[in-house]
């Protein structure tokens, strides 16, 4: 058995972060699945002799249609998975993460908030900014992101070198911490997933949030997700918020038409000072 010190060096050597990817491989196998099962009921049922007449045409039809929208589809996602891949050419989550990350400036001993940290990139990214200061990630995890979880962002963290953070389960709709608690909050890309009203998960992170803290805020802020946003940044205003901001980010870490294809339209940063 090595002493402490030692395993804990060779660990650092060893470990390499595994951030994942916001297209999870276990979607696009589905994806795959349903496509090659749709290509065989195709094979089968619409091209070979097993039925015949008009059922042979409909189920023709509908078999091929289902198959080419499945491969559409599957070619769609995987060239996604590309696009995010941390270690692939494009790396787009690693520049969004990293521009978010820059907008995250704490004091010396302050804290910082992450919601929805998933493999925890954001958290870690922030902390190696400040290392002076705590970045604390909370995920619900599980569900469509299944490769996300505690000891990932705990090992990624360690993997960075990086000894100011910690990872907890929580939930955005309802974080358990008491207001006014951090210096900083931020997220990347998770309140759109939630169902609901997203502007009151905005208000639920911002109520953690100190008098005279800041936020930078990532997410598809489209109208058809978040209702009218320039009036809630007049709310904030009016709330006694400062220097509030939505900063479009289609033209900053995404070419406009890439945000197009990958859906990622109204991407913005709400930034601004409790
Ligand atoms: C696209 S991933 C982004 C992860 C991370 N912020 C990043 O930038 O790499 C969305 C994350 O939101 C998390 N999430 C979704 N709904 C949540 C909720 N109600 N509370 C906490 N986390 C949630 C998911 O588990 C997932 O990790």
């Amino acid at each position: 058995m090595k002493p402490d010190s030692i395993r804990s060096v060779s660990d650092v050597i060893h470990e390499r972060s595994d951030y994942k990817n916001w297209m999870p491989k276990g979607m696009i196998c589905t994806a795959l699945a349903i496509t090659a099962l749709f290509l065989i009921l195709f094979i089968v049922f619409g091209l070979t002799g097993i039925v015949s007449g008009a059922l042979k045409t409909v189920l023709f039809v509908v078999f091929l249609a289902v198959t080419v929208i499945g491969a559409a589809v599957t070619l769609w996602m995987f060239l996604l998975y590309r696009a995010f891949d941390y270690n692939g050419k494009r790396q787009m989550s690693r520049q969004i993460i990293e521009g978010v990350a820059e907008y995250v400036k704490l004091p010396d001993g302050g804290k910082c908030l992450d919601v929805g940290c998933g493999s925890g990139a954001l958290t870690i990214a922030v902390a190696k900014r400040n290392p002076k200061a705590r970045v604390i990630g909370i995920d619900r995890w599980g569900k469509e992101y299944a490769s996300y979880n505690k000891p990932l962002c705990e090992r990624n963290a360690r993997a960075e070198g990086v000894t100011n953070t910690s990872f907890q389960k929580g939930d955005a709709t309802k974080l358990d911490f008491a207001d006014e608690t951090f210096d900083a909050v931020t997220s990347n890309y998770v309140y759109h997933n939630i169902p609901g009203d997203r502007q009151s998960y905005l208000l639920e992170t911002l109520r953690t949030l100190k008098k005279g803290g800041t936020f930078a805020l990532h997410d598809i802020f489209s109208r058809s997700r978040y209702g009218d946003m320039q009036a809630f940044v007049g709310k904030l205003l009016d709330m006694g918020y400062e220097k509030v901001e939505l900063i479009e980010t289609t033209d900053k870490y995404m070419k406009k038409h890439e945000a197009v294809w990958m859906e990622l339209s109204g991407s913005a940063l709400l930034v601004g000072k409790k």
